[in-house]
């Protein structure tokens, strides 16, 4: 049904198989990365399958605002660096759109500046924590308000910036970032500490723009006052995207799908990892190295999988796949339980509670936790009208769900799929037989 040119709905059937090669749009954490640090570099960066997402374009839209020269040709972005002292105060908003990453790390740059900036959201984004950014920015030295209970809009007084040594109460790569890139403008050596290892981008895309990284453990260290300079970038397909593919390629029997140039970075591939321990038919091809980031084919092959319960340390690097990993949960032999995902709850929605609706609709046994999901094995699913609360990862999990299911599945609100993968629907159709 379509409404205005959106459509309200979705319906998806079940295939017989999958087959084919698919193509992903650019790592959408890579292109937010090189967008803002070729942004505050010196020269010229030309970033090169860069992410058609709707959060990264939000990036490019913030930074245009700053008065940052974006040049955009098919998926080729070219930026003029503005260097350290370059941004411009912004005459309106900073929109972030639906982009938590957009809104968190670009503060760590807005901290630094002297201007007031103002950063919006959408009304999902406008619900999600922001203080987790804020302390550790007011502890170098800027000024941000928030909305009661520590949500946005945030309102940032940048300031000259002292480094900290800030140990992160939450494993969050967002955070790690936002300090990461406020330290750059501080005078001296700014250090974070995760509490788990999160996705580490950042810290490869400064090196590679010759900032001075150190990394101890669980620490990173960066020297204030750095010049990046400008580079050509190649991005590689998103492999949180490709994930969907995973999942549907395993649970389909008789595919095979090969997922084409996809990061495999290992601080994002644990998804791969966990799949193939439970038995899964997943191989990785052709990997090289492009900017200090690996990337590669990924061949999958329907599988009988075991399942079991995820390892608690491992869920940080698996939060953005667990709520396709939840419906592949339910095509296991043993089911599949994970615990220690309370951000999942925070997410664009609280996508433990929305996995956990769905599937029930679905006809599927589900127990819901304050921090994470029991999805029982061997399930029959049944099509279902689908509530995905305009949540990108929830529309593509539960469009998976569907080719698994009997019957028609509706997605109520499928154009979410946007955020983080335009031509979702495109690529499943083409490897649909
Ligand atoms: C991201 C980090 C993760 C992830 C998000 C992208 C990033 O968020 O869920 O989709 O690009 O750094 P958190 O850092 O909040 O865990």
């Amino acid at each position: 049904m379509s409404f205005f040119g959106k459509s309200a709905e979705k319906a998806i059937r079940p295939v017989k198989r999958l087959q084919g090669r698919v193509r992903f749009p650019g790592d959408k954490s890579i292109s937010h990365r090189y967008a803002m640090l070729a942004a505050i570099a010196e020269g010229k960066s030309e970033v090169h399958f860069y992410s058609d997402a709707a959060d990264c374009q939000s990036t490019l839209g913030c930074l245009e605002r700053l008065g940052v020269a974006i040049w955009r040709r098919g998926s080729t972005v070219t930026i003029e660096g503005a260097g350290q002292e370059g941004l411009k105060a912004p005459s309106m908003d900073l929109d972030a759109g639906n982009s938590g990453s957009t809104m968190r790390m670009l503060a760590g740059i807005l901290a630094a500046q002297p201007f007031r900036s103002r950063l919006t959201g959408d009304a999902s984004l406008s619900r999600r924590p922001m203080k987790r950014i804020a302390e550790p920015l007011a502890c170098m030295g800027a000024r941000i308000q928030m909305r009661e209970g520590g949500l946005p809009p945030l309102e940032i007084e940048g300031a000259k910036l002292s480094p900290i040594r800030y140990q992160m109460p939450v494993a969050s790569a967002q955070v790690k970032t936002a300090v990461l890139l406020a330290g750059l403008f501080a005078e001296g050596a700014t250090e974070v500490t995760e509490p788990a290892p999160t996705r580490d981008h950042t810290e490869i895309a400064l090196e590679q723009m010759g900032a001075s990284i150190g990394r101890h453990g669980k620490t990173i260290r960066v020297e204030g006052r750095a010049r990046l300079q400008g580079q050509k970038f190649y991005v590689p397909g998103d492999i949180s995207s490709a994930a969907f593919f995973v999942a549907a390629g395993l649970m389909v029997l008789g595919s095979e799908l090969t997922l084409e140039k996809v990061g495999l970075n290992p601080t994002r591939t644990a998804l791969l990892d966990l799949v193939a321990g439970m038995g899964g038919r997943v191989k990785v091809m052709d990997a090289e190295m492009l900017n200090g980031e690996l990337i590669g084919d990924v061949r999958v092959e329907s599988s009988a999988l075991r399942g079991g319960e995820i390892p608690r340390e491992k869920v940080p690097a698996l939060i953005d796949e667990l709520p396709v990993l939840a419906v592949l949960g339910t095509q296991t032999d043993e089911g599949l339980t994970f615990h220690g995902a309370e951000e999942l709850r925070v997410k664009e929605s609280d996508r433990i509670a929305a996995v956990a609706e769905n599937l029930r609709r679905m006809g599927a046994e589900v127990a819901e936790f304050p921090d994470g999901l029991r999805l029982a094995g061997r399930q029959k699913l049944r099509g279902a009208e689908i509530q995905t609360y305009a949540d990108h990862r929830v529309a593509m999990a539960f469009a998976i769900a569907g080719l698994v299911a009997e019957g028609v599945t509706t997605l109520r609100d499928p154009d979410s799929v946007r955020i983080s993968f335009p031509g979702f629907f495109g690529a499943l159709e083409r490897v649909a037989r």
